[in-house]
């Protein structure tokens, strides 16, 4: 196996890093989780706070992990003790590990779902043609299921295994090229559709017009949580790929193509669902279930839907694996460095790891759906703790650490790329990682979870 030199060598190629990491942030985050949100806590006024949090919060975050991971040249935990030896600052990278094996767990959750689609595109079903389908139900009937959502879990978890098997750069840069612009092709294609459903406009008001009275502390968490979850921050992938980033590449042009890529993709994905979801009376609220049942109820107003359907879903879990294999790759480059493990160990210990909790998370949709703990469902429990608890404690940590920590004439440096690059913003990203991210991100997050 090759050493992480090597390793980190292979990712020479400029455009390999880049296309990773974008391929880490754009996935079921940006498909599935974001419209969902969007839709559970009152449209356009959470779309405004979320674009906020991902520009004034979210992208100095990133840009600082990148800092770190390059400055650090290790994983998560060793990047953080390269740069402060016998402080405890690696702590923040084994909270960051923990959250990239829970996310892990619910994302194949619900990445085994697309498979479903993909599988069930093919029997047409989502098509004109098809009749009239009840797609609630079949939503309903397949996931609340004990075997068929296990068995796409497994099948997904597992493939996720294999890409990182083979190293980060071969695994991830071949895929993410290809299909994300096919991505978007689908995604305007179905706002498209949508849009020229009569009652769509409905639709265009609730995305984009703000009701600020919709606006508490819960809701400004979730929107906090959903940035960080979106742009893989606060956990550690940055940091991680930030230690394979070339030592002349534009640190501050990377993390702001790739934030505007990201939410990009994001409000494209919300025009294609809400419109629809308002044309078809159906209701934004519904939850975790809302992109499977809206768009196969677009697929069948559309000519050739099936093919169009089996398409998505096909690019959809692409997506997702780009997004996944990032998360597997924090604690296996962890494991590897720090235990001395193979690649193949560390893969096999932390796909055992996150796929014994993806049971739970599975389940919970179905058997297990009554178990519950403050009144949530597992994988409500999983994805609350994670995204809304690890990641935002995770970025607050980080800019903490680069803001008062840490020499910020080493920062100036690596952004800089030793002063041949000129960064005009420097200052102003130093206010930010200083002051308002860090006050900002803990206020939200106390007020979120009722502190304060
Ligand atoms: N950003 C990914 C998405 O939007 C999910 C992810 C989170 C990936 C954290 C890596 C780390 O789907």
């Amino acid at each position: 196996m090759n050493t992480n030199q090597t390793n980190r060598d292979c990712f020479s190629c400029k455009f390999g890093v880049f296309a990773a990491a974008v391929g880490s942030a754009v996935g079921l985050g940006n498909i599935w989780r974001f419209p969902y949100l969007a839709g559970e806590n009152g449209g356009g006024a959470f779309l405004i706070i979320y674009i906020a949090f991902v520009f004034i919060l979210g992208l100095p975050v990133m840009l600082s992990e990148f800092v770190i991971g390059r400055r650090g040249q290790g994983n998560v935990f060793r990047s953080f003790k390269q740069l402060a030896p016998k402080k405890p600052w690696y702590l923040v990278g084994l909270m960051g590990i923990t959250a990239s094996l829970i996310i892990l767990a619910f994302y194949s959750t619900i990445a085994g779902w697309a498979f479903e689609y993909a599988m069930i595109s093919v029997k047409n079903i989502f098509s004109p043609s098809a009749g009239v389908v009840d797609h609630a139900q079949v939503f309903e009937q397949f996931h609340t299921a004990t075997v068929v959502p296990l068995v796409w879990m497994t099948v997904f978890i597992l493939i996720t295994a294999f890409v990182v098997l083979f190293g980060v750069q071969k695994g991830i840069e071949k895929y993410a090229k290809i299909l994300l612009p096919l991505l978007f092709v689908f995604l305007v294609i179905f706002s498209i559709r949508g849009l020229t459903l009569p009652g769509s406009v409905e639709g265009l008001k609730f995305l984009f017009y703000p009701d600020f009275s919709k606006i508490n502390g819960g809701v400004m968490l979730s929107a906090l949580g959903q940035a960080a979850f979106s742009l893989s921050i606060g956990m550690g992938t940055m940091i991680t790929f930030g230690s394979y980033i070339k030592k002349d590449d534009n640190l501050p042009r990377s993390a702001f193509s790739i934030s505007i890529a990201d939410t990009f993709v994001a409000a494209l994905a919300g025009m294609a669902i809400f419109p629809a979801v308002f044309a078809f009376g159906m209701e934004p609220t519904q939850g975790p279930g809302l992109v499977y049942v809206v768009l196969p109820a677009i697929f069948e107003q559309m000519t050739g839907g099936a093919y169009f359907a089996f398409g998505f879903f096909v690019v959809l879990i692409i997506a997702a694996l780009t997004s996944s294999v990032s998360l597997l790759e924090v604690p296996v480059a962890y494991f590897r460095e720090e235990f001395r493990m193979t690649r193949r160990t560390a893969t096999l210990l932390g796909t055992a790891i996150s796929g014994a909790l993806a049971i739970f998370t599975t389940l919970s949709f179905g058997p297990l759906k009554h178990v519950k703990l403050f009144e949530k469902t597992i994988f409500d429990n999983s994805d609350f703790f994670a995204s809304n608890i690890l990641l935002p404690l995770g970025a607050f940590f980080v800019v903490l650490f680069l803001g008062w920590f840490y020499d910020i004439k080493q920062t100036k440096d690596e952004i800089t790329n030793q002063g041949t690059l000129t960064v005009r913003l420097f200052p102003v990203f130093v206010f930010i990682i200083r002051f308002v991210a860090p006050l900002a991100i803990l206020l939200v997050f106390l007020k979120g979870v009722g502190l304060i």
